[in-house]
């Protein structure tokens, strides 16, 4: 398994271009499904969880096509079974997201049961509540949710909780669903906004965008009519290099960005005593040479701080100047980078779903491990701030949703390498 090798030290200073966000890519490409004709993705991130999409719709009998610049064409006409394959979705719990568009446009669906995660259990019960509520019959089965419908008829959904791909799931459902589908307490982030952007590119008829009142008018077919769709950037990719910058008092320009899906982040970053200012497509911020001040998070549905930030602030917390708390009220479990962040010698204080961050003058570089996507970014930005050298093990959590994340340090002047085995 490869490891990342970090020595700290280095004060970050340059400019990136940002992905494509990884959390729209994924459920744009289960929407391609719901066309009939092939259509052209755009501004698609290099990630490990595209290639595992792209393998869930191929071993459907699915052709796609990549081009260099990574833009992905999708035939779904050749498509020779509607499966979801437990190999694949337990490496990627997103594979759920192909539940409502296979129900929808070919009315059957065989989906492995996502598992849980390091994270949180993760259940699927608004996904499949809901979707019996539109008239779907699906039964749970030697760890396969089985889905069948002839067609799934529209009517009002009221969500119990915010669930980005629940909602996303429910809307490729709705848009070819009979009659008028209403999803109450709908999440409203941004590549919510952005897949239902998608939709509508192909035909669908959906409004109420950015709002927590989604209302989608079913249709018949939807037909991509050659358009071609770019991705929004990735706003976490982007906030995980603007919190590199800060934990090293350095500083970053971040191009190909989309600075307004990230107030509450630039809010607390520039509440740190970040220098912020912003464009159209990009973001600057500037420390100065100062240390980061600790600030309180919350995290929240968007518009409030998102989770996937979560252990990032905590990284910059560990090293800057006072007390700063961390709630977490997304997921029951998403502090596991904590007690490796203590290994290298951060004074944090777990109190059920919060952590209190005392700043201390410097980390020791340690051999930690990472457990989820953005716990393993985040002991990367405390390696980068740490006495000597961090190794990261089990990288393959960051490979799924950093595009290049060695690369893209260096670029601003770490000292990073990959190892293998
Ligand atoms: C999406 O996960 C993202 N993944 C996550 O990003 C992100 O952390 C999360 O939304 C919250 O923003 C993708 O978009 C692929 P949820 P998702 O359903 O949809 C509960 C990353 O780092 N819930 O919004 O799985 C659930 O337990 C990943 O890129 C139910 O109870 O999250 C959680 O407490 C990590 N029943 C809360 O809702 C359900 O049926 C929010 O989960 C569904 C969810």
């Amino acid at each position: 398994m490869d490891k990342l090798i970090i020595t700290g030290g280095s004060q970050l200073s340059g400019e990136l271009r940002i992905s494509g966000a990884k959390n729209a890519a994924l459920p744009v490409l289960a929407a391609t499904l719901l066309s009939e004709e092939p259509v052209s993705i755009g501004n698609i991130p290099h990630l490990h969880d595209i290639t595992t999409t792209m393998q869930l719709l191929g071993q459907m009998g699915i052709r796609l096509t990549i081009d260099e610049k990574m833009n992905i064409e999708v035939d779904s006409s050749s498509i020779t079974k509607y499966e979801a394959p437990y190999d694949l979705v337990k490496t990627m719990r997103a594979s759920i997201l192909v539940l409502g568009p296979l129900l929808a446009r070919f009315g059957e669906a065989h989906v492995s049961f996502p598992g849980g995660c390091a994270i949180g259990t993760r259940p699927v019960d608004i996904h499949i509540d809901s979707l019996i509520k539109m008239g779907a019959d699906i039964r749970v089965e030697a760890g396969y949710i089985h889905a069948k419908a002839s067609r799934l008829k529209g009517c009002k959904l009221v969500l119990d909780k915010v669930t980005v791909t629940g909602t996303e799931n429910l809307l490729m459902a709705a848009v070819l669903a009979e009659g008028v589908t209403i999803i109450e307490n709908a999440a409203k982030e941004p590549e919510v906004s952005d897949l239902a952007l998608f939709l509508n590119a192909m035909g669908a008829k959906i409004s109420g965008i950015d709002t927590d009142i989604l209302t989608i008018e079913g249709v018949l077919k939807l037909d991509a009519k050659n358009i071609h769709y770019n991705i929004i950037p990735d706003r976490i990719e982007a906030g995980t290099y603007l919190v590199a910058a800060a934990i090293t008092k350095g500083r970053v320009l971040l191009k190909d960005v989309r600075p307004d899906l990230l107030d509450a982040v630039i809010d607390k970053l520039r509440e740190a005593g970040a220098d912020i200012s912003t464009g159209d497509d990009w973001i600057e911020l500037n420390m100065h040479g100062k240390k980061p001040k600790a600030v309180n998070v919350r995290t929240a549905p968007y518009p409030a701080f998102p989770t996937d930030m979560q252990a990032q602030f905590t990284a910059m917390n560990s090293v800057a100047e006072g007390v700063g708390i961390i709630t977490e009220t997304v997921f029951e479990n998403r502090f596991m980078h904590v007690q490796e962040m203590q290994r290298m010698g951060a004074d944090i204080q777990l109190e059920s779903n919060t952590a209190i961050c005392k700043g201390i003058n410097q980390l020791t570089g340690a051999p930690v491990m990472a457990t989820d996507l953005r716990a393993s970014a985040s002991l990367v930005l405390a390696g980068l701030v740490a006495k000597g050298e961090t190794l990261v093990d089990r990288i393959y959590h960051i490979d799924r949703g950093y595009d290049h994340i060695e690369e893209k340090l260096s670029q601003l002047g770490a000292s990073i390498r990959r190892i293998s085995g």
